[in-house]
């Protein structure tokens, strides 16, 4: 019998992810969720194992603003799994107040982006056993105003939100165009995407009460979670796609990123500047 394939998707547990997750456990993957709290995980796994009628989905709890628990958490996946065939960097947060990770790092470059670097790297040795592996990255179309100044990275002495936050989606794309290419001798495939407005509770957590009716209000105008999971959904199972790679996709469909995405000097400084912060070289 044909071996299930692996997915692990971060942020799994609510959101976006979930409905990812639901979608890809309905397709008969086995599903792995990497969340930061403990009963939301052991809810999503219960509900997804229920409305899948099979076992295929579990969970690690992993704070992804944290380098050590990812990498204990990797350490855990190693030793537990051969192979994983799908990675989506999925999960993020909005912090509207200026608040540092444990390894002295803005939040939401920590969570936002740092995260999907040291985890994919943590991750790759097993990807890299897969016959067809893909890494799907959620970025957003916010990227489009983010840019990247290295003097000022965290926005310390006044604070910008969206500034920082666009930022950290500008380095997704950044890290996956950069990632497609070192892969391309690989069987592994990288790819970026905007899930749309989507009428999440990410702008509800981390906030004030009013900015919290704020982005409800204004996210209320976004699509459903189902609709907003798709480009997920099809970048990590269509055969579409499975030898496209180093692209940003929107609504299922392959577009331009911001020009200063394409600028290899770029990438490689925040490749070097990543590899820095958490002490890591890719290759
Ligand atoms: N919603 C939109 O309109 C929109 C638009 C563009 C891009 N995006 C992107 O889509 C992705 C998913 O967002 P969403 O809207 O689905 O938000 P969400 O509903 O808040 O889900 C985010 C998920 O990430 C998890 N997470 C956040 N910080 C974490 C951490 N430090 N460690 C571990 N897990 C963490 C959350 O865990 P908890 O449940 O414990 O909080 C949750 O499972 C994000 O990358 C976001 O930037 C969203």
């Amino acid at each position: 019998m044909q071996e299930k394939k692996t997915a692990i998707i971060t942020g799994g547990n609510a959101g976006i992810g979930y409905e990812t997750s639901l979608a890809m456990a309905k397709q008969g993957f086995r599903v792995i969720i990497i969340g930061r709290t403990k009963q939301k995980c052991e809810q999503a796994v219960y509900d997804i194992n229920q409305s899948t009628q099979n076992d295929n989905c579990s969970y690690y709890l992993c704070d992804l603003s944290s380098q050590n628990e990812i990498k204990k958490t990797s350490d855990l996946i190693r030793n537990e799994i051969k192979v994983v065939d799908i990675l989506i960097n999925n999960a993020g947060q909005v912090y509207t107040h200026y608040q540092e990770s444990e390894d002295g790092i803005e939040m939401q470059f920590a969570t936002n982006h740092l995260a999907y670097f040291l985890l994919t790297y943590e991750l790759l040795p097993l990807l890299k056993k897969s016959t067809e592996a893909r890494i799907i990255c959620v970025s957003s179309n916010s990227h489009y105003r983010g840019q990247l100044n290295f003097n000022n990275l965290y926005f310390k002495d006044s604070y910008s939100f969206f500034k920082a936050y666009a930022q950290s989606k500008l380095c997704n794309v950044l890290f996956t165009y950069k990632l497609a290419a070192l892969l391309k001798p690989f069987s592994i495939t990288v790819n970026v995407l905007h899930p749309g407005l989507v009428k999440t509770l990410i702008g509800t957590k981390q906030v004030k009460w009013w900015e919290a009716l704020a982005w409800k209000i204004w996210s209320s105008r976004g699509i459903s979670v189902a609709e907003g999971a798709k480009t997920s959904i099809y970048l990590a199972t269509s055969n579409d796609v499975k030898n496209s790679t180093g692209l940003y996709w929107n609504k299922c469909a392959s577009q331009k990123s911001v020009a200063i995405s394409y600028d290899i000097q770029l990438q490689n400084q925040l490749w070097e500047l990543s590899e820095k912060l958490c002490n890591i070289r890719y290759a």
